[in-house]
C-alpha cells in the first residue's frame, strides 16, 4: 500500500471540530487539501468552518495569503453531516475527546464507512496509538498524528507508529505534515509520546509548587517565563489546552505508567475541572479572560 500525500485531489476527513480540528483544517486547506469536517455536536462543524474562514481572511488581510489563495482554501473546507460523509476520504484524522473508549468506538464506526485503503490517524495527546488501532479490523492503517496548539503556529507534529502500524502510514503522515508546512518528528508509541511525557515535569511540578504553598500560580508563571525563559507559564498553558483535555491526559499518562508517582495528577486540576474552570474556552481557568486578555481573578 502507498498513498501520495501530495496528490492534488487529496481529501482529508476531520472528526472533531474543536480547538485542534479547526487548526488542522486551516493548515490543510491552505496547503491545497480538501477537508470534510464532521462533529457529533450539532452546529459545531459549521461554527468551526466560520472560524477557519475568518482566520484565512485575516491572513489575507495581513498579506500572508493572496486573495485567490484565501478564496480557494475557504472553498475547500466542506461540512459533513455525519461520519457517512467521510466515505470519499483518503485520510481521516480524529481530534475528538481524549477518551480511549470513545476513540475506539469511533475507529469501528469509521472503518465501516471509509475505503479499506483509507489512512486513519489520531491526534491523541497521550493515549496509546496501538490501543486505539486495536479496535480496528485493519490496525495497520492507523497512526498517530499529534499536532500542538495553536496548530498554525506550532510547527512540529509527532508522527507515531503503533505496534501494528504499516510503514506506508508513517511515510504518508510524514509527507502530509511537510505538505502542510509542518515539521514531522517520529515518536515512539509511549504514554504522552515525547512532548507530553517531558511536559509532565513542567505542569505537574508547577501544580505541586502551588499545592504545597511554595508559590501561587501567577508568580510561578512569571518566574518560569521571566527567569527560566519559557514562552508560556505552566498555568497559561493549562488554560490554553483546557482542563477537559489536559487533566485526562495527566490521568492517562499516570495510569499507563502503572501509577508511577512522578506522573501523579494534581487534585487542583481535578477540582477545577469539576467546577468548569476549563481555561480560555470557558472564559475562566486559572486566569479570567476578557476576549484574549488574561487577568488574575480577585
Ligand atoms: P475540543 O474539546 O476543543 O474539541 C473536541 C471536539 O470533538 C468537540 O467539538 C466535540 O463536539 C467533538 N466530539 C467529541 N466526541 C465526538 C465524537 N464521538 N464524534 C465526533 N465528534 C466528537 O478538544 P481539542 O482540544 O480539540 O482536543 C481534541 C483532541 O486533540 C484530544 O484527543 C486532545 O487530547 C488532542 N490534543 C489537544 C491539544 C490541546 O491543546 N487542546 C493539543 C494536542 C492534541
Amino acid at each position: 500500500m502507498s498513498l501520495d500525500a501530495n496528490r492534488s485531489d487529496l481529501i482529508l476527513g476531520l472528526v472533531g471540530s474543536g480547538t485542534m480540528g479547526r487548526g488542522i483544517a486551516q493548515i490543510a486547506v491552505a496547503s491545497g487539501v480538501t477537508v470534510i469536517l464532521v462533529d457529533a455536536l450539532p452546529g459545531a462543524a459549521a461554527k468551526a468552518r466560520d472560524a477557519v474562514s475568518a482566520m484565512l481572511a485575516k491572513l489575507a488581510e495581513k498579506g500572508k495569503l493572496t486573495a485567490e489563495a484565501c478564496a480557494s482554501a475557504t472553498a475547500r473546507l466542506k461540512l459533513g453531516e455525519s461520519l457517512a460523509d467521510l466515505a470519499p476520504c483518503h485520510v481521516v484524522v480524529e481530534a475528538i475527546v481524549e477518551d480511549i473508549k470513545v476513540k475506539q468506538a469511533l475507529m469501528k464506526d469509521l472503518e465501516a464507512i471509509v475505503s479499506k485503503d483509507c489512512l486513519i490517524a489520531s491526534n491523541t495527546s497521550s493515549l496509546s496509538v496501538t490501543s486505539i488501532a486495536a479496535a480496528c479490523q485493519h490496525p495497520q492503517r492507523v497512526g498517530g498524528f499529534h499536532f500542538f496548539n495553536p496548530v498554525p503556529l506550532m510547527k512540529v507534529v509527532e508522527v507515531i507508529d503503533g505496534v501494528m502500524t504499516a510503514p506506508w502510514v508513517v511515510e504518508t503522515l510524514t509527507a502530509l505534515a511537510r505538505r502542510m508546512g509542518h515539521t514531522p518528528v517520529k515518536a515512539k508509541d509511549t504514554p504522552g509520546f515525547v512532548v507530553n511525557h517531558a511536559g509532565r515535569g513542567y505542569g505537574t511540578e508547577a501544580l505541586k509548587l502551588v499545592g504545597e504553598g511554595v508559590t501561587d500560580f501567577f508568580t510561578a508563571d512569571r518566574i518560569l517565563k521571566g527567569a527560566a525563559g519559557f514562552r508560556m507559564g505552566p498555568f497559561e498553558l493549562l488554560d490554553l489546552t483546557a482542563l477537559d483535555v489536559s487533566h485526562p491526559v495527566m490521568e492517562s499518562i499516570y495510569d499507563q505508567y502503572y501509577q508511577e508517582p512522578r506522573f501523579r495528577p494534581s487534585p487542583i486540576t481535578r477540582s477545577r475541572l469539576v467546577a468548569g474552570l476549563l481555561g480560555r474556552k470557558t472564559g475562566r481557568g486559572f486566569y479570567a479572560y476578557e476576549g484574549d486578555k488574561a487577568v488574575v481573578p480577585p
